[in-house]
């Protein structure tokens, strides 16, 4: 999956009849800027009767947890939307529950995909050379070639510039070698986490391979790696990005060499631990 919607940037305002109001941007559920004058905490989106309460308290009565998109500007609160009139019609009644989720608290926790590699599009990324043109390439394919060398990639698809095995019906163990070399530059994307992380291996501290894995901001690199583990087992990185939160980037990673483990290897881009700001 492609950066799970988080381009899809929001303007919010809301207003009331005392003149106060609350604007600000939104990128998916993150509340990334907000401006107000007099609202207090409200939900974000205009759910008349919503309330911001504290995650762990139970909802008002006549409310109940948003399963939406609904957040709260505040830290560690949630949304407790008004609860939908109950009508007598069974039909409309679904069969089986849908899995709740308590929005704020997802949000918070753990790790979203940037880019997995998985749905094996490349076609929004900016490919210079050939290095990536055999990319993604499909599961363990180092070892299929010899016993002993993994990838510990995640889940089937993976970036590797030395192999050439873009899907199960290709041959196991094909490789385009060191030769090709290239870049690869994503799409922008909004910066809304504490950190990056990523898997990455290639490249060899004893023969200098310049390959490596950017972050762009504005076209300039703000930081970079440059794996030098001379093995394939690609291995996670954590990049602290806060000081460049609700900023839009782009990652790139470029394979500029034919030397010997002139290669890289890298999967599963991820955006950890959301943070909020305002
Ligand atoms: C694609 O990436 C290359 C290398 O980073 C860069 O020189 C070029 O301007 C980019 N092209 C576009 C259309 O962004």
């Amino acid at each position: 999956m492609n950066l799970l919607g988080i381009v899809a940037l929001s303007i919010l305002a809301v207003g009331d009849a005392n003149g106060d109001w609350e604007a600000g941007l939104k990128a998916e559920d993150l509340a990334i800027r907000r401006w107000r004058k007099g609202m207090r905490n409200s939900c974000v989106r205009l759910n008349e009767g919503a309330k911001c309460i504290k995650i762990g308290k139970p909802c008002p009565p006549g409310t109940e947890g948003c399963c939406d998109k609904f957040s709260c500007w505040k830290r560690n609160t949630r949304c407790c939307c008004l609860k939908p009139e109950t009508t007598a019609n069974p039909t409309t009644v679904p069969t089986t529950a849908e899995p709740t989720l308590e929005p704020t608290t997802v949000l918070r926790s753990d790790c979203h995909v940037v880019y997995d590699f998985e749905d094996q599009d490349l076609s929004t990324w900016n490919l210079t050379g050939d290095a990536f043109n055999n990319q993604p390439t499909y599961g363990d394919n180092p070892h299929a070639r010899e016993e002993g060398r993994h990838s510990n990639h995640q889940g089937d698809y993976w970036i590797g510039t030395f192999e050439n095995r873009p899907g199960p019906n290709y041959p196991a163990g094909g490789m385009q070698g060191e030769g090709p070399q290239g870049t690869m530059t994503s799409p922008s994307f909004l910066l809304y986490a504490k950190y990056l992380k990523f898997l990455i291996g290639g490249g060899c501290v004893e023969v200098y391979t310049p390959v490596h894995a950017q972050l762009l901001i504005d076209g300039r690199v703000v930081l970079e790696e440059t794996p030098k583990s001379c093995v394939d087992k690609m291995t996670e990185k954590t990049w602290n990005i806060a000081t460049y939160l609700g900023k839009n980037a782009q990652f790139r990673l470029i394979d500029k060499s034919s030397a010997f483990w002139g290669h890289i290897n890298f999967d599963n881009l991820r955006q950890c631990q959301r943070m909020l700001i305002g």
